[in-house]
């Protein structure tokens, strides 16, 4: 299964186009939306998904995309990383195809803890971060900034049960 983009995707898209430049990184790349905006501005981008499904589904689009658990097989530092990533905590529910798209942990924050923990051995010094997660992901901010981050939230948008926040990470 291959994320339909949604109103997450759409809203780190608008800063995509906004700030996507020289080597960029889109990671869990899904369908490729947010790759392929960031193509507009550069020829530079790898996408990378854990699923092969994806993977493969972008490949064929012609977008330069390879297999990855976050940063496993990534070389190199980036000038831009853009990543809408699983963020819900864990609902018992969901199966094992919509857990991998939807679900960052027990909490909801644990693969952005990861995520962002291991990005600073692939951002350049004055690389940029972009991210999306919910209001239900819990203190994202808290972790951005015990890694060595400062942000800026660029947009933040209501939904029914939650709030969507899009922010610039950069370096202290
Ligand atoms: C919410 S979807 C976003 C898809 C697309 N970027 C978009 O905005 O529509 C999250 C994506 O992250 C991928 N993913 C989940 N865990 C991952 C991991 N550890 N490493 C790389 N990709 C991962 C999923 O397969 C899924 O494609």
């Amino acid at each position: 299964m291959i994320y339909n983009p949604g109103e997450d995707s759409f809203l780190l898209a608008k800063y995509v186009k906004k700030y996507a430049k020289g080597k960029t990184l889109d990671i869990g790349t899904g369908s490729g939306i947010l790759a392929e905006i960031a193509l507009e501005n550069t020829k530079d981008v790898l996408a990378v998904d854990i699923n092969e499904e994806a993977v493969e589904y972008c490949k064929k689009k012609g977008i330069n995309c390879v297999k990855s658990d976050l940063f496993s097989n990534i070389k190199g530092r980036f000038d831009v990383i853009i990543f809408n990533p699983p963020y819900l905590p864990k609902d018992g529910d969901e199966d094992d195809e919509i857990r991998i798209i939807t679900t960052g942990g027990e909490k909801g924050y644990e693969i952005i803890e990861r995520f962002i923990k291991e990005s600073k051995n692939h951002l350049d010094r004055d690389g940029i971060i972009l991210i999306v997660f919910s209001t239900l992901t819990g203190d994202v901010e808290s972790l951005i900034k015990k890694y060595g981050y400062k942000f800026e939230l660029l947009e933040e948008k209501s939904l029914f049960f939650e709030k969507l926040k899009v922010l610039k990470l950069t370096f202290i």
